[in-house]
C-alpha cells in the first residue's frame, strides 16, 4: 500500500483516486501525523502531496526526515518535490508568478516513471499540467534531471540510488495526458505492488472487518435510498444477515414511488427491513414554516424523532451503521485542524437523544465514492440505482419554495419524473452531474384549449460539475427543454409554466434553498 503526505493541495485526493483506480490501496495522512501511525501504515512507497504554501516562508511543512530513511520510494509533486529538494540539499526560489496550465515536458534521460510513454506522435514528450510559482534552482546530490520544460529546467527529477523521484507538474491530474500512467508506474514497477484492490476484495475485506467489530451483536441502520446507505446496508446484510435492521423513515418529501422501490428492493432481503411512514409528521411540522433554514432544521428534528421512536422499539441493539465515505472522512478531519477551507458541510442525522448510544460502524470509511459505486454494483445494487444523482437530505422540502405543502409536493413530483424520463431517454441524465425541478408557489396565466388557466410554475435545473463546490448550468438542447416543457403543462393539471434556471454557482447555489 502507498502512504500520500498531505500538504494542503486541493487535489490530493485526485492523488489517492488515481492509485485506488490502479488497484492499489493507499491512505492520505496530514504530513504532521503523529509519526508512529506513518511508521505503522507501513507503506511500500510515500507520495508527498502538493500544497498552497512556500517551502521558503519560515515554519513551512516539511516531510518527517523518517520519510527519506525509510527505505521505500517516495514520489513528490510539485510541493512535495520542492519540500525533498529543500530537506536534501538542494534549493528553490520563490517567485511571484504563477506558472499555470498546460506545459510540454522533454524527456531528458531514462527514468521508470516515463518508460515507454510518448506524446500523441510518439516523441518522448509528455502533456503536462502545471501550476506552481517556486521552482527548484539546484537539485540535491545523487538526483539526476530526467524532464525539463522551456521555463521549468527541474519539471522531473530522480534519485536511481534511493528511488526518490520529484515531478513539478501534477501526473493525477487528467490535464496530465499521461499522468495516470506515470503513477501506475510508480505503484507497481517502483513500488512493486499489485492491483489487487478489486470490488471484490474490497467486499471480502469489508465483510470480515464487520464481522469482526459486530460479532454477534444487532446493528440498526438508517437507510435512505441513497448509493452510499444502499451499499452499506448490503454490505452489513452480506456479513451479519439478520442481525441487520434497516429502518427507512418515508418523509414524504421523496420522488414519486422512491418509497416504494426501496420497499421492493429491501423487503425481500434476508435482513429486518422498517418502514416507518412518517409524512404526516413531517408535513405537521413543516406547517407554517416558510424560512429555508428552518425548514432544514424541522425536517431534520422530525427525523431524529422519528428515527429514535424507531431504535427504541428494538432490542439489545449495539451498533450505528453509517454510510460515511472517505471524503467525508478527509472534510471533517480538515475541518477540525483549521487546514482546509470547508465550503459547506451537511448534516443529514445530527446527534441521537441521550439514551441511545451507539457504537458506530462504518465499512465504507476508506472508500471514495467511485469505489462505493462499484461494489454496488458487484453487490448486485440496479446500475440506475449506483449511477443516481446525488439527493438532499431535506429532499423536496427544500424544492418546494417557501411552505411545503402536500399538494405542492404532488404537482412537484409528477412534473420532475416527466424531467427525469426525458433526461434518461436522451441520455442526458448521465451527461449532466444533478438535475432535478423546483416548485414555484406563484401562479402564471395561461391558455388551455377555450380555457384561461392561472397555475403554477416549474423551475427545470441540470448543472454539471465535478465537486458540487462549483457548477456550470447545464446546455440541454432546446428541442428537448421544449419537449419537456410541452409534456409537463399538458400532462399536469395545476402547472402552467416552466422556466430554465440558467444560474451559475457561484454566485448561485445548486439548490434553490
Ligand atoms: P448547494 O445547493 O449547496 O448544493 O449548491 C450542493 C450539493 O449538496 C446537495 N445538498 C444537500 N445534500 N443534505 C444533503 O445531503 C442537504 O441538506 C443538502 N443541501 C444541498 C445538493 O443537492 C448539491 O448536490
Amino acid at each position: 500500500k502507498i502512504l500520500i503526505l498531505d500538504f494542503g493541495s486541493q487535489v490530493t485526493q485526485l492523488i489517492a483516486r488515481r492509485i485506488r483506480e490502479i488497484g492499489v490501496y493507499c491512505e492520505i495522512y496530514p504530513f504532521d501525523a503523529d509519526l508512529s501511525l506513518i511508521k505503522e501504515f507501513n507503506a511500500q512507497g510515500i507520495i508527498l502531496s502538493g500544497s498552497p504554501e512556500s517551502t521558503t516562508e519560515e515554519n513551512s511543512p516539511r516531510a518527517p526526515s523518517w520519510v527519506f530513511e525509510a527505505g521505500v520510494p517516495v514520489l513528490g509533486i510539485c510541493y512535495g518535490l520542492q519540500t525533498m529538494t529543500v530537506q536534501l540539499g538542494g534549493t528553490v526560489q520563490g517567485s511571484s508568478k504563477r506558472e499555470y496550465g498546460h506545459a510540454t515536458v522533454e524527456v531528458k534521460a531514462a527514468c521508470p516513471l516515463f518508460d515507454g510513454l510518448t506524446d500523441h506522435v510518439g516523441e518522448k514528450k509528455l502533456d503536462v499540467w502545471m501550476s506552481h510559482g517556486d521552482k527548484v534552482t539546484a537539485i540535491p546530490e545523487g538526483f539526476v534531471t530526467v524532464g525539463s520544460t522551456d521555463t521549468c529546467p527541474y519539471a522531473a527529477v530522480y534519485n536511481e540510488q534511493k528511488q526518490f523521484y520529484g515531478v513539478q507538474f501534477h501526473p493525477e491530474v487528467t490535464h496530465s495526458v499521461q499522468g495516470a500512467e506515470m503513477l501506475k508506474r510508480f505503484a507497481l514497477n517502483v513500488c512493486g505492488l499489485h492491483g489487487l484492490w478489486s470490488p471484490s476484495a474490497i467486499i471480502d475485506d469489508a465483510v470480515a472487518r464487520i464481522r469482526e467489530q459486530v460479532g454477534d451483536k444487532k446493528v440498526l441502520l438508517g437507510l435512505s435510498g441513497g448509493v452510499d446507505s444502499s451499499v452499506t446496508a448490503l454490505l452489513l446484510q452480506k456479513a451479519i444477515g439478520k442481525q441487520l435492521t434497516c429502518v427507512f423513515v418515508d418523509n414524504g418529501l421523496l420522488r414519486l414511488n422512491e418509497g416504494q422501490q426501496v420497499k421492493e428492493m429491501f423487503e425481500p432481503m434476508d435482513l429486518n427491513f422498517v418502514y416507518a411512514d412518517a409524512s404526516d409528521r413531517f408535513l405537521e411540522a413543516l406547517k407554517g414554516i416558510s424560512d429555508p433554514e428552518l425548514k432544514r432544521k424541522a425536517i431534520g428534528k422530525t427525523f431524529i424523532d422519528v428515527f429514535a421512536d424507531e431504535a427504541r422499539k428494538l432490542d439489545d441493539v449495539e451498533f450505528l451503521a453509517q454510510g460515511t465515505i472517505y471524503p467525508d472522512v478527509i472534510e471533517s478531519a480538515a475541518a477540525k485542524s483549521g487546514k482546509a477551507h470547508v465550503i459547506k458541510s451537511h448534516h443529514n442525522v445530527g446527534g441521537l437523544p441521550e439514551d441511545l448510544k451507539f457504537k458506530l460502524v462504518e465499512p465504507l470509511r476508506e472508500l471514495f465514492k467511485d469505489e462505493v459505486r462499484r461494489i454496488g454494483i458487484a453487490l448486485g445494487l440496479p446500475e440506475s440505482m449506483v449511477m443516481r444523482h446525488p439527493f438532499p437530505g431535506p429532499g423536496l422540502g427544500v424544492r418546494v419554495l417557501g411552505e411545503v405543502k402536500k399538494e405542492y409536493l404532488d404537482l412537484l413530483r409528477r412534473a420532475d419524473a416527466i424531467f427525469m424520463e426525458e433526461l434518461n431517454k436522451t441520455g442526458w441524465y448521465q451527461k449532466v452531474s444533478q438535475a432535478f425541478t423546483v416548485f414555484l408557489p406563484v401562479r402564471a396565466v395561461g391558455v388551455m384549449g377555450d380555457h384561461r388557466s392561472y397555475d403554477f410554475v416549474v423551475s427545470l435545473r441540470a448543472v454539471k460539475t465535478i465537486d458540487f463546490m462549483t457548477a456550470k448550468w447545464a446546455e440541454l438542447p432546446y428541442d428537448l427543454l421544449g419537449h419537456i416543457s410541452n409534456r409537463i403543462i399538458n400532462e399536469i393539471n395545476g402547472i402552467s409554466r416552466v422556466v430554465y434556471d440558467i444560474s451559475g454557482k457561484p454566485p448561485a447555489t445548486i439548490e434553490w434553498e
